[in-house]
């Protein structure tokens, strides 16, 4: 990291986990318990709205009194300091904002912003929580603007997370599964040195130069104090 000129972050839900926002696949992960089919297809959304309207609300109650943790606070001072250039985020949280990151790529959406499905229309997060109508076009059709399986990325945070990474001469890959296309591709666009930070080994030996297994905030806090 001393030596590197770009280096680049890339998150997944690990990272937000000792915030208290579960992952999916981990222990303790969503989609242990909920089939994803289930809530987070765009077909699920048309055909049982109730159910993914349920479970997006579930996930935004969990959200309201959570906080950015000592490693995303590391990651904002990081981007301060000149230490990391970017962070390209499959996390929906908003939770590296919140901390202070500003060039961010959020590649999944975020879930605190609300939308209409219908006329795009800007909804507020009350409105879907109480499930009421999108208040322009009147149709029953307010959901997060995350992505779904099924959708396309944006394609602005795409592009720009696809060319820093390209470029980054060191990729810090944290707390993901690397399980969904097509962000588990970004990691092999790096021409640098790419390392894994995860509390379990992934194993794909090959596309990583290191491998540090442990916590997110603890590996943080500890290179935090070497640099
Ligand atoms: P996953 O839940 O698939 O993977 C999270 C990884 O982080 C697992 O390997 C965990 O063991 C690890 N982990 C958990 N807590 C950790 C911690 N404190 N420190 C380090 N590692 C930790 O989450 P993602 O890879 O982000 O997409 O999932 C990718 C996408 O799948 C999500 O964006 C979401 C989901 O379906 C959509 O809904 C479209």
């Amino acid at each position: 990291m001393k030596e590197s000129n770009n280096t680049v972050v890339f998150t997944g839900a690990g990272m937000d986990t000792e915030s208290n926002i579960p992952d999916f696949r981990g222990k303790d992960g969503w989609w242990r318990k909920i089939d994803p089919k289930s809530v987070a297809t765009i077909d699920s959304f048309h055909s049982n709205y109730e159910v993914f309207r349920e479970f997006y609300s579930t996930r935004l109650k969990l959200l309201k009194n959570v906080k950015p943790h000592k490693g995303h606070y590391i990651l904002a001072d990081f981007e301060k300091r000149g230490i990391i250039k970017s962070i390209a985020t499959q996390n929906v949280s908003g939770l590296h904002s919140s901390a202070g990151n500003q060039k961010l790529y959020e590649l999944h959406g975020n879930i605190n912003v609300i939308k209409c499905e219908n006329c795009n229309a800007k909804g507020t997060l009350k409105d879907f929580l109480d499930g009421k109508s999108c208040s322009v076009c009147k149709k029953e059709e307010l959901r997060p603007a995350v992505v779904l399986f099924g959708e396309q990325l944006p394609k602005d945070a795409w592009d720009l997370a696809y060319d820093s990474i390209k470029q980054s001469e060191l990729l810090l890959v944290i707390g993901t599964s690397l399980e969904v296309y097509p962000v588990n591709q970004l990691p092999k666009l790096s021409k640098g040195k790419v390392v894994l930070i995860n509390n379990e080994d992934l194993g794909l030996d090959s596309d990583f130069d290191m491998k540090i297994i442990g916590k997110a905030k603890a590996v943080l806090e500890q290179l935090d104090s070497l640099i």
